[in-house]
């Protein structure tokens, strides 16, 4: 029987970290729920010590999640493992994983420590990590940059404490791939007790590389388990791929020798939710996500396809999720064959009036386009406001008016607390007017640091899905909304910004 390897995804922690991608505690339970759809073996949920949200987050996706073991960031001190702990107790299988940085530059100018303090401080957090929980990760953050024989002291300590997992970090992305794969296979070689953890990867992708770095630490240092998110999102240039890694491991087999658990055909529902989720949006060149993955344009290639797809084709669409762009449902569809199509695509909506929501904004739809997509359906179901939660801002109707040769104007109806108000403005364009409508009654003082539009479904019958992403008192937050006026979904995914700025809280830095 071949190995296995661990697929560890940290979108919801390491992934979240990234400026702009922060989700709220629905957010997270659905994305949580299609990693275990996905067969994820290891979800890290959050950081559950950094903020009383996060620690909320790491309880909710525990209680609910059960067949992949969950897992929770902390600093190694005795106050973020137990808290940690706590948010872990109803999981059915959890795993605390904490971390302290050993490079010389992260010891001296950040911690203020010595290499001694460092040691201490990692092995006690382990030993009492270890007296509340079985499954024990430890990171030496910084680690791919840290001085070997350190790094080996530290790690031998560690499994002698009991860490069941050792992940070496290349917190920076500064690694290229044999040279990691061979600084991973020293580490195993010299630490006398190597074989009692499971090794792990975790790269990031400042130069690219994050993907290629963990594969070599898989190949050639011998790691079982991969860390990664979700269409590499992540700080800076973003983490590990799943999807990519994944692919990689399953096609080739013949090189790589090992199983991955993972069901792939739920892959692009993962990608879509996670990039609608954060507003991140995926470039269409992206590997095995990206809109153009299995297109072929040139005719050669169009042609060698249609006599035998491996021509050109070295995975199978369908594989990892794509179903043809299929018209699934129109105006006639009843409820039975909405909610049939959403479990075909993977949607589980908690209760009957979430799905009683979403069936009537699916009606409100199809009034208007004749058509439903798959994607359609995903971008109504991925709404935040399905939840029925009473949130602070809602939308209403628009009016606008726009002519060659004069200034737009805009009019709005919102709710404030379930209270209609009503208020215009003028603007560069309809959507600044919209927009600016809005803030003259909000007040907000939020700036605006993203506005993208993207087409659904691909030609101007799409319904346009709205990111906006402002930023005040050094929060960033994205709000997202869809409707074929792509005036109304800016409406939308503004109001939708403003109410995620009420309700997010303060949080400590995973790598401060
Ligand atoms: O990149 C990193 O070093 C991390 C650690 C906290 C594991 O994310
Ligand atoms: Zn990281």
């Amino acid at each position: 029987m071949a190995d296995q390897l661990i697929i560890f995804d940290t979108t919801l922690r390491d992934g979240e970290q990234s400026p702009g991608a922060s989700m709220t505690r629905d957010e997270k339970l659905r994305i949580a729920r299609q990693l275990e759809r996905l067969k994820v073996d290891v979800i890290e949920a959050g950081f559950a010590a950094s903020s009383n949200g996060d620690f909320e987050c790491v309880q909710a996706i525990a209680r609910v999640v059960k067949d992949s073991t969950i897992c929770s960031l902390s600093r190694a001190n005795d106050r973020d493992i137990a808290r940690a702990a706590e948010a872990l107790k109803d999981a059915s299988r959890a795993r605390i994983h904490t971390f302290i940085a050993t490079s010389a530059l992260h010891m001296e100018k950040k911690l203020r420590m010595t290499p001694e303090q460092v040691l201490e401080q990692a092995k006690q957090s382990v030993r009492f990590a270890r007296n509340l929980l079985e499954d024990i990760e430890f990171s030496p953050e910084d680690g791919y940059r840290s001085d070997p024989d350190f790094l080996c002291r530290v790690i031998e300590a560690v499994i002698a404490e009991g860490a069941t997992t050792i992940n070496v970090p290349d917190t920076v992305g500064y690694a290229i791939p044999e040279l990691y794969g061979n600084f991973i296979k020293n580490l195993r070689e010299r630490i006398p007790n190597s074989d009692k953890a499971i090794w792990s990867v975790h790269c990031h992708n400042d130069l690219g590389m994050a993907v290629a770095n963990s594969l070599a630490g898989v190949k050639i240092g011998g790691a079982r388990q991969v860390e990664c998110t979700i269409n590499g999102l992540g700080e800076r240039a973003g983490n590990c791929s799943l999807e990519e890694v994944v692919m990689a491991v399953k096609t080739r087999r013949d090189y790589f020798g090992l199983d991955v658990n993972i069901d792939t055909q739920h892959i692009v529902a993962a990608s879509r939710m996670v990039s609608q989720t954060t507003g991140f949006v995926v470039q269409p060149n992206k590997a095995v996500v990206g809109a153009n993955a299995f297109a072929h344009a040139s005719g050669i290639h169009q042609d060698g396809v249609l006599k035998a797809r491996d021509t050109y084709e070295i995975m199978r669409a369908e594989d990892v999720g794509w179903s043809a762009n299929k018209i699934v449902l129109g105006k006639l569809s009843g409820r039975n064959a909405f909610k049939q199509r959403l479990q075909e695509l993977g949607v589980e909506l908690e209760s009957e009036s979430e799905i009683n929501a979403a069936f009537t904004r699916f009606k409100e739809l199809a009034d208007r386009k004749s058509e439903i997509f798959d994607e359609d359906i995903l971008a109504l179901v991925s709404d935040e406001s399905l939840s029925g939660e009473k949130e602070q801002f809602g939308f209403v109707s628009l009016s606008q008016r726009s002519e060659t040769g004069e200034r737009p104007h805009a009019e709005i109806v919102f709710t404030v607390d379930g209270r209609e108000v009503k208020s215009g403005a003028e603007g560069n364009g309809p959507v600044d007017a919209s927009l600016k409508a809005i803030e003259a009654h909000v007040h907000s003082g939020a700036d605006m640091v993203l506005y993208s539009v993207n087409a659904i479904s691909g030609s101007t019958e799409s319904q346009g899905e709205v990111t906006v992403r402002l930023q005040s008192a050094g929060r960033v937050v994205n709000g997202v909304g869809a409707d074929p006026d792509i005036i109304v979904a800016s409406a939308k995914a503004y109001l939708s910004a403003l109410n995620k700025l009420q309700s997010k809280s303060e949080r400590v830095a995973a790598q401060g």
